[in-house]
Order: C-alpha cells, then sequence, then structure tokens
C-alpha cells in the first residue's frame, strides 16, 4: 500500500482548530478509501517557542524535509508580540520557505456561487470564479541587493531595494505555470513592467522561451498594472497567473478579495521537482493568521485550511478525483446555507467550527 507522509505544524490561535477539522478529513480517507495517510504534528510559531526557544526546531525541520507534503495552520499571537526578530514566531515559517527553497507560490481565486453576494465585485463577474496566481515567492525586490538607507550628508536620506532576477529563477516558476496550467485550462497570462523595467524585459523573454517546451497550452503577455486592472473588470478571462514576487503579492491580494472573507482563502507554496525522483518540496496553509480576536471561541472558519489540504491532494499527492471532491463537498454545504460567522448572510445557518468540519466531511464521506 502506498504511504503517504504528512507533517502537521498546526501553529497558534486558530490554527490548531482549523488543523483538527483537516485531521478529520485524513482519518475518514484512510478509514473509507484506505488512502495510507500518516501523520507526525510538530510544533512552530509560538508553540515551538514556548517549548525550545525557536520558532521551529531543527528536529522539525528535518520531518519538513522528509514529508510529502507540510500542512500549515498559522503562527502568531499577543503573547510573543515582544520577542526578538529571530525568535518571532513568523520565523518559524520564513525558515521553512527559505530552507526547503518554496518559491512558488499559489494563491488560488474561487468564489464559490452560494458566496457570490459577498464579492466586492458584481455576481456575475465572479460567480464560479476560479483563478489560480502563481507567485515566484524567493527572489525579486523583497531579497536583491542593495538594501539599504544611507545619509548623503546634507540632510537626504537615500532609501534602496534592488529588484534582481537571474535566468533560472525565472525558468523554474514559468516551468510551474504550464504545468499548472495544463492540469487546469490551459491558459498562462505572464505579468511584469517590460516597459520600464528590465528584469521585465528579461521576464518576458524567458517566459517565452519556456513556452517552446508547452506548446498545448496558450500563453499571453500583460502589463502587470493593466493585468491589475483586468483583474478587477474581468476576472474570468484568467486561468493561471504568473508574476514575480512584488506584483504577486498585490495581485493576490486583490483576487483573494473578489472572493469574499479571509477565512476561505487557500496556498500552497512548492520547491523545485528533483531530478529524477520528481519529488517537491510543499507546504499548504491558509492565507489567513491566527486570529487572536476570535481563537479558543470554536466559532474560525476552517474552509480555507480545509481548502489547503485539498490543494496538498492535487498537488503533493495527484489525488486529483479527491481534492475535487473536497472541493465540491465544501461548494455543496455552502450551497445548503451552512455558514461560520465572517461568511454569514442572511437566512443562512451559522455554525461554530467544529459543525463546518462536520457537515464537510459527512458530504464528503458520500462522495468517497
Ligand atoms: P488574521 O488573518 O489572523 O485576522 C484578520 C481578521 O480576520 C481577524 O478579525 C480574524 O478574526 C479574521 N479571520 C482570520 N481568519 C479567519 C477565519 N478562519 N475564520 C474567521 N475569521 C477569520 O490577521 P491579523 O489579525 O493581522 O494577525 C493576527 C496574528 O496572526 C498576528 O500575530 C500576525 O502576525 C499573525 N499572522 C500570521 C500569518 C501566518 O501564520 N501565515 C499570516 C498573517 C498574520
Ligand atoms: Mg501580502
Amino acid at each position: 500500500m502506498t504511504t503517504r507522509k504528512l507533517l502537521l505544524l498546526p501553529g497558534d490561535g486558530i490554527g490548531p482548530e482549523a488543523m483538527a477539522e483537516v485531521e478529520k478529513l485524513i482519518s475518514l480517507m484512510n478509514e473509507v478509501a484506505g488512502s495510507g495517510f500518516e501523520t507526525e504534528t510538530g510544533l512552530v510559531g509560538g508553540a515551538a517557542y514556548d517549548v525550545h526557544g525557536a520558532a521551529i526546531s531543527d528536529a522539525d525541520m528535518e520531518l519538513a524535509k522528509t514529508a510529502d507534503a507540510i500542512l500549515f495552520g498559522a503562527v502568531g499571537g499577543p503573547k510573543w508580540d515582544k520577542n526578538s526578530y529571530e525568535t518571532r514566531p513568523e520565523s518559524g515559517l520564513l525558515r521553512l520557505r527559505k530552507d526547503l527553497d518554496l518559491f512558488a507560490n499559489l494563491r488560488p481565486a474561487i468564489c464559490y456561487p452560494a458566496l457570490a453576494e459577498a464579492s466586492s465585485l458584481k455576481r456575475e463577474l465572479v460567480d464560479g470564479l476560479d483563478i489560480l496566481i502563481l507567485r515566484e515567492l524567493t527572489g525579486g525586490v523583497y531579497f536583491g541587493l542593495p538594501k539599504e538607507i544611507t545619509e548623503l550628508g546634507n540632510g537626504q536620506k537615500r532609501g534602496v531595494d534592488t529588484q534582481v532576477y537571474q535566468t533560472y529563477e525565472i525558468e523554474r516558476i514559468a516551468r510551474a505555470a504550464f504545468e499548472l496550467a495544463r492540469t487546469r485550462r490551459g491558459k498562462v497570462t505572464s505579468m511584469e513592467k517590460r516597459n520600464v523595467m528590465v528584469t521585465g524585459v528579461l521576464w518576458n523573454e524567458v517566459v517565452t522561451a519556456v513556452h517552446a517546451d508547452y506548446p498545448d497550452v496558450e500563453l499571453e503577455h500583460m502589463l502587470a498594472d493593466a493585468g491589475g486592472m483586468q483583474l478587477v473588470r474581468a476576472p474570468k478571462q484568467f486561468d493561471v497567473i504568473v508574476t514575480d514576487n512584488l506584483f504577486g503579492d498585490m495581485l493576490s491580494d486583490i483576487a483573494a478579495m473578489l472572493t469574499g472573507s479571509l477565512g476561505m482563502l487557500p496556498s500552497a507554496s512548492l520547491g523545485p521537482a528533483d531530478e529524477t525522483t520528481g519529488r517537491r518540496n510543499a507546504m499548504y496553509e491558509p492565507v489567513h493568521g491566527s486570529a487572536p480576536d476570535i481563537s479558543g471561541k470554536g466559532i474560525a472558519n476552517p474552509i480555507a485550511m480545509i481548502a489547503s489540504f485539498a490543494m496538498a491532494l492535487r498537488y503533493s499527492f495527484n489525488m486529483i478525483e479527491e481534492a475535487d471532491k473536497l472541493k465540491a463537498s465544501i461548494a455543496e454545504v455552502l450551497q445548503a446555507g451552512i455558514r461560520t460567522g465572517d461568511i454569514m448572510s442572511e437566512g443562512a445557518r451559522q455554525v461554530g467550527t467544529v459543525e463546518m468540519g462536520d457537515a464537510i466531511a459527512e458530504s464528503f464521506r458520500a462522495k468517497l
């Protein structure tokens, strides 16, 4: 039997509450479908700091490197706000991203029909929306050197950030985009600013060159500012959008708000594929944080975490059918009018974290 190794890092605040609902689904898949998941649970964030004095231990980092996929909850909270820069809860997340070379950040923007009213756009523009923003996560202006503020001696200061991209960094994110598009609707839109940035010129050139290996996928180039406009004008024209770290940060947040609450948004971060085995490091996490304002109350929306698990099924385990079924279960439960507080609307039935998890599990069980 195949074994599938999952490392669970629930973290802080509502992280563990949401993770518990995913654990139910994992047990269900093992029992009903013999999926062979083996889970280990580690500490990250404040939870790890309290035990190890660091936001993730070396031992848990080792587990992270050998797991087939990592499910990450959320980190942080007022208890650790005074921690030093090196020991703040977020440093655990940053270490995972860096040490596992998680360069490809996938942020789907999916609009469930039942929630189309919650969007800031008109229903017909977002109803059924399903696009994927692929953001380069380990390069670009957030990391480029020099990065400094210098005194000019005349009362002026000078701040410098540097946007740097090398061919290999653009190549691997482009490859990821084309491969993802193949499993979807077969279209990639690459966004940069080649009109004013030389990194944009290089980005455009490399993406076009990589495209030669994917003739079955349609490639379109768009300037990132025009892309932002198109995202709110007619978002359904896109399938996969691939872009750099900075533009991806902004465009993915814009796309997120087309679809409603923070409690609904999953993400994945992937490392490079091993040349011989094809295995890649991968971490799946909700976009939201630890939500200290609602943690411990049993009211957090577990859907972002559950949808992150659905992404793990799809991208780490190639369990496409199961991933689709889980997505369908989420849609079904929403359609039935079952809502957590953050997505509550008139006439719907408000439930807590556990009841939402149970309703999705019940629907999923019937499909397995
Ligand atoms: P947040 O995402 O934790 O919360 C923002 C607002 O959205 C809050 O009102 C919260 O109650 C609500 N919310 C978030 N997730 C929800 C869910 N699943 N269901 C219902 N409501 C939900 O961001 P905030 O408040 O800025 O940060 C809180 C802590 O989380 C901080 O310590 C921050 O550093 C950390 N954080 C961690 C992240 C991570 O682990 N990846 C990401 C963002 C923030
Ligand atoms: Mg952001």
